[in-house]
């Protein structure tokens, strides 16, 4: 009874201060504005389910089209997407996996049993080459995951080593094992998760270990590490005070994660199938991680004002349950335009504080929790996240202009408050305005008027991203339910631009 009246004034609020008409005013004559890191939009590939073997590695010989064992169709899906960054090889796996089962001759590598991820035993088939010859050939920047919850600080030492060093005896095994230059690697983590699957330590105890590990992870022959300490889930505060107090000079960043997730035990929810109050739950919850990265920065400012350390959010994105019937380690859930919602959400509110946060890996890339691609053996969907990831990437290394509005609150029925309404707007090398919206309403239009300083806006062309039931999604073998479209209800009024967000759309306009 009071969780029925809770919700009923919940609906009522939301109802008493909806947004149905906004202005946008945009400053786009704001003189010196960050540039948004392409690093907002990375991604993380673990070895954990199909993300691997199957969504991006299936081998020479497999009849699935590939590219020395890359599958064709990913590496296309891959390269639209403009990746920035790739976070590998975990996750939990990281801190059990051992680099030098995964390199040389493949029918000599060491086969491994995942005990984070449902016990499947893997080939090693894909290791360090395998990594960095994918990263290099598409252009990615790749995020090594250093072990330290089993590891040594020589195995780890060894690895950067091995991948970066001209000579000394690690170049001659990497020469020997097919690949004499060595690869350009920058970002380091040091440990995942270190307080939990990355080795259950406390804050005090790892923040010595990490900077053990830290130290002999070296430079080697002008390749520059950017060294990346293990930080807090959600909203444990006291794991970034402590790593700030204690190693914030041995550090380039910090990093965090935070999961759109019901709970940790019990079910999460389904993936496709939810009732209004529970897409709302999911959406509030997952802005309000907003306000715990605002948290986290301001344990950070009274450490490191100048911002010399930068925030990581190296995992994030929605948890549900897995689909029915398949291997609950494995975590591989569908993804609905409520998940394309996620994304539009969370990308508008990363994009905002990127003089602290300056990398943002959703998870994962493939087959595992919030993936842009789907692969059922041969066959290969693009996800509705994969959408707005394509959609927005129109805002990497763009300028970010500021843009005032005010918005309506929706309260979810778990009683977290959220904006019905978001905007980011950027300008790009070649002077484009580009705007990426969002209207999480399931039941209302919303009517936007851009108003800008000065400019007087001559073409407006856009895209938009919405389906007809808020869990449609892509199914394999069918035409896509969840597909972009020319969007050209934006018009050019002289003074501004104007359009109607339809209920539940991503919009993202281009504007001269
Ligand atoms: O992304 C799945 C898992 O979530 C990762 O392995 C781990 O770091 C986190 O708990």
């Amino acid at each position: 009874m009071i969780k029925k009246t809770l919700t009923l004034i919940a609906a009522l609020a939301a109802a008493l201060t909806a947004t149905a008409q906004v202005k946008v005013s945009v400053h786009e004559t704001a003189k010196d504005q960050p540039v948004i890191p392409a690093e907002i939009y990375g991604q993380f590939s673990e070895h954990l389910g199909k993300c691997i073997y199957e969504g991006i590695w299936v081998g020479k010989d497999s009849s699935i089209p590939n590219v020395n064992g890359y599958r064709t169709d990913v590496l296309e899906a891959f390269k639209a997407l403009k990746v920035p960054v790739l976070r590998w090889p975990g996750g939990c796996f990281g801190d059990e996996y051992h680099w030098m089962d995964g390199i040389g001759p493949q029918e000599n590598r060491k086969k491994l049993v995942n005990n984070n991820w449902g016990s499947t035993v893997e080939d090693n088939s894909f290791g360090t080459h395998e990594f960095l010859n994918l990263c290099e050939m598409l252009g990615i920047e790749p995020y090594i995951s250093g072990n330290v919850g089993s590891g040594t600080v020589e195995e780890l030492a060894k690895w950067v080593e091995y991948m970066t060093a001209k000579e000394g005896s690690m170049a001659e095994l990497r020469a020997k094992n097919g690949r004499k230059e060595p690869w350009k690697v920058k970002y380091l983590g040091v440990g995942n998760e270190s307080w939990g699957c990355g080795g259950d330590m406390t804050a005090d105890y790892y923040s010595d270990v990490y900077k053990r590990y830290a130290l002999y992870a070296r430079n080697y022959s002008g390749n520059r590490l950017y060294k990346v300490a293990c930080g807090a889930s959600d909203y444990d505060y006291n794991w970034t005070k402590v790593m700030m107090q204690n190693a914030r000079t041995k550090m380039d960043a910090l990093s965090l994660h935070y999961y759109t997730c019901k709970g940790w035990t019990g079910s999460k929810g389904s993936a496709t199938q939810f009732t209004t109050e529970e897409y709302y739950n999911v959406l509030a919850k997952t802005c309000e991680i907003e306000e715990v990265l605002k948290n986290h920065f301001a344990i950070m400012d009274a450490y490191d004002p100048d911002k010399k350390v930068a925030l990581i959010l190296d995992e994030w994105g929605t948890w549900f349950d897995v689909e029915p019937g398949t291997n609950p380690g494995w975590l591989f859930q569908q993804n609905t335009m409520r998940d394309a919602m996620v994304a539009a959400l969370n990308l508008n509110i990363f994009q905002k504080h990127t003089d602290r946060l300056k990398m943002a890996n959703i998870a994962q890339i493939v087959n595992v929790l919030q993936a842009m691609v789907l692969t059922d053996g041969e066959k290969m969907v693009l996800t509705p996240t994969y959408h707005v990831f394509r959609m927005f990437n129109v805002h990497q290394n763009a300028t970010y202009v500021p843009a005032d509005y005010t918005t309506g609150n929706i309260v979810s029925a778990e009683g977290r408050i959220m904006d019905d309404f978001s905007a980011c707007v950027s300008r790009d090398a070649a002077g484009k305005l580009h705007v990426s919206l969002a209207n999480p309403y399931l039941d209302k239009p919303v009517t936007v008027e851009l108003a800008f300083d000065s400019l007087k806006p001559k073409t407006v062309t856009g895209e938009i991203l919405k389906a007809d039931k808020i869990n449609a999604y892509n199914e394999f073998g069918k035409a896509p339910a969840v597909a972009p479209a020319a969007f050209t209800g934006a018009k050019a009024t002289g003074k501004g631009v104007k359009l109607t967000l339809p209920a539940a759309s991503v919009i993202v306009l281009e504007i001269q």
